[in-house]
């Protein structure tokens, strides 16, 4: 049974991609948390929890060998953190290497699986994927603000692979059960629902065009990389995980119609907040490859006829 370390495993795509992998039958999971009261719900859950801040090294280190872990999956939102973590799954590669080695063993590498985003792509003026460069002048646009750091972390895992089995998987925007992120949009939605009013003013800009998936398939999509770390994942261990791309002022009408509201939608701009420029990105990637090199099949692909049930989940989780 491979052994599973999931940073940031109480989270949105963390939480999903925990129960997958323990429904698979074949892995046992060790799910990160900082949060002590966190523990309960993940024993309950039927995995292991370990509770240690993501800066602490030596947590992590003897984490990975007193469970000896195979796989390390991040998942977090620890951005700031995201160098140490590497470099402490390195150096514990490494040692088990030269551990093996004294033994005059070879033995399989410590996998690791890194999330990113496609908001590393920027709003490309052409169709871009993820053979497309990021991060230096030859992309075709910057990445957004907020994650402007991650082409060159990704870079840095990639340097890794000597040591490490790893995949670089980069979602689109999530959405299903208690997708946090939608806040931003059908939180106004929600307030204008309960206190009325003549106008629904949306802080992006009219142009925004959304790469979606649902968590769900995201999930499936790690579980896929997961399954073929093991040298299967070919040259390119990079994939945009895509299942369809809208834009914003068709999933704000759909949600409007949906949740019964008649109002004019006002778009206001994201007035130079990098969250909101983060999330109001005119994205255009195709994400073809995870399909043939990771016989990936997103199984949502109806955002737009369900969207009422995604906005009342979102509604519900707040
Ligand atoms: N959501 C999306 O649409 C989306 C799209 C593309 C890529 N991604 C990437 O996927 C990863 C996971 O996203 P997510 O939406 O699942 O995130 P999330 O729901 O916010 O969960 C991430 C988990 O990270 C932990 N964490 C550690 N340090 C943190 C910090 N400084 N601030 C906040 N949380 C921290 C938290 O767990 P504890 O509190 O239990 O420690 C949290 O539950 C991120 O790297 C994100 O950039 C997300």
């Amino acid at each position: 049974m491979p052994k599973i370390l999931i940073l940031g495993g109480t989270g949105l795509l963390g939480t999903a991609l925990a129960q997958s992998l323990l429904r698979a039958g074949n892995n046992t999971v060790f799910v990160q948390t900082r949060a002590a009261s966190k523990r309960g719900a993940i024993v309950a859950a039927e995995m292991t929890p370990l509770v240690f801040p993501l800066e602490d090294k030596a947590a992590l280190r003897s984490a990975l060998d007193t469970y000896n872990i195979d796989t390390v999956v991040d998942v977090s939102q620890g951005y700031q953190q995201a160098t140490s973590i590497l470099e402490t799954v390195v150096s514990v590669a490494k040692d088990r290497q030269a551990a093996l080695a004294r033994e005059g063993a070879i033995g399989p590498k410590l996998g690791f699986v890194y999330t990113s985003g496609i908001m590393v792509h920027g709003s490309p003026a052409e169709r871009v994927s993820d053979l497309s460069p990021v991060g230096n002048k030859l992309a075709s646009d910057k990445p957004a603000t907020m994650v402007s750091w991650r082409p060159s972390h990704e870079q840095a895992v990639l340097a890794c692979r000597d040591f490490l089995n790893t995949v670089i998987l980069r979602p689109g925007m999530l959405y299903g059960r208690n997708a946090w992120n939608f806040g931003v949009w059908w939180g106004p939605v929600s307030a204008l629902k309960a206190k009325g009013g003549e106008k629904l003013s949306i802080s992006a800009d009219k142009s925004t065009r959304v790469c979606l998936v649902h968590v769900d398939d995201v999930a499936s999509a790690f579980r896929a990389a997961i399954d073929r770390l093991d040298g299967r994942l070919g040259d390119w261990p990079v994939f945009d995980v895509v299942a369809e791309t809208i834009s914003l002022e068709s999933i704000i009408e759909g949600t409007t119609e949906a949740v019964g509201l008649k109002t004019s939608v006002d778009f206001i701009g994201t007035g130079g907040d990098v969250f909101l420029e983060a999330m109001g990105l005119r994205a255009n990637v195709g994400s073809s490859r995870i399909r043939t090199v990771l016989g990936w099949e997103p199984r949502r692909r109806d955002f737009l006829l369900n969207v009422g049930t995604y906005y009342a989940a979102w509604e519900a989780a707040q």
